[in-house]
């Protein structure tokens, strides 16, 4: 048993997740470094909302200006990286978005993960793990928000793309794609009686997401019990995209 569950340890290894200052970005930080990992979180606030109970180092940074910099820094501070978490996003719902909505969504949900993968990549040794938060929105038409869905089905894709161009150098990059999770980014709809309701009965499991169910596949996905998995999507949605006329 000890043997197995080594196979998820993540003892050793340097993380970087973005978006780390809530929300998933916040659960997958504390939950690999509850792994085993020297996780370095990344977002804009100042600070996260709350204090990290494990070995997490907070920084400061916007994912869309300047990277490279910031992972030059931090491969000096660790020596190297292991793990990506490319979990910064935003939304801009509305029907009628503008096209600058569609552009700013784009810049931040797919540019900014493409950025971070490059500025990774030189830092990033045989065995690495990149994981890219996407949504049953990647393979999903959803209404009210092109811009969302269209980024996150490029992010689905740049996922296997990559997969293809760093898998000769041992690097795995995934797609961990969630469904309905409570954060801020769906408390309008959380709070809605009647879209809370919708979206809880879509799943088979009949309940909403919580930050914490993502993070048993994050760890799988950059430990070595994931050593021959890349190129995929592992979608924890209760069920939502298995789910049919019903
Ligand atoms: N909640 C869901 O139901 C759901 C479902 C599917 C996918 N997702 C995806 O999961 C990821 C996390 O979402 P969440 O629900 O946890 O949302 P959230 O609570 O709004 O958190 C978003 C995170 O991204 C960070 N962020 C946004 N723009 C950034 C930027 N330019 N640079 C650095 N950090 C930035 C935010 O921090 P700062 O504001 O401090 O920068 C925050 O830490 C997103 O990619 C989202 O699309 C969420």
């Amino acid at each position: 048993m000890t043997a197995l569950l080594s196979l998820f340890s993540l003892a050793g290894k340097t993380a970087v997740v973005t978006g780390a200052s809530r929300g998933i970005g916040f659960a997958i930080a504390e939950g690999l470094a509850g792994a085993g990992a020297a996780v370095t979180g990344i977002a804009r606030s100042a600070a996260p909302r709350a204090a990290f109970q494990h070995d997490v180092t907070y920084l400061s940074a916007d994912v869309s200006e300047g990277i490279d910099a910031v992972f030059a820094n931090i491969a000096a501070a660790r020596g190297r990286i292991d793990i990506l978490v490319n979990a910064a996003g935003i939304t801009l719902p509305g029907r009628n978005g503008a096209l600058a909505t569609f552009e700013e969504t784009l810049r931040i949900n797919l540019t900014a993960p493409y950025a971070c993968c490059l500025a990774v990549r030189p830092f990033m040794p045989a065995g690495g793990s990149i994981i890219n938060i996407t949504s049953i929105g990647s393979v999903l038409g959803m209404p009210g928000n092109p811009a969302y869905n269209s980024a996150k089905g490029g992010l689905r894709q740049l996922t296997k793309s990559l997969a293809l161009d760093y898998g000769p150098a041992g690097i795995r990059v995934n797609a961990l794609a969630p469904g309905y999770i409570e954060t801020d980014m769906t408390a309008r709809s959380f709070a809605d009686p009647v879209e809370h309701e919708r979206r809880r009965a879509h799943t088979c499991l009949g309940r909403w997401g919580k930050v914490d169910d993502l993070i048993g596949a994050a760890v799988f996905l950059a430990s070595d019990a994931a050593a021959y998995i890349t190129g995929q999507d592992l979608f924890v949605d209760g069920g939502w995209t298995a789910k049919g006329l019903v």
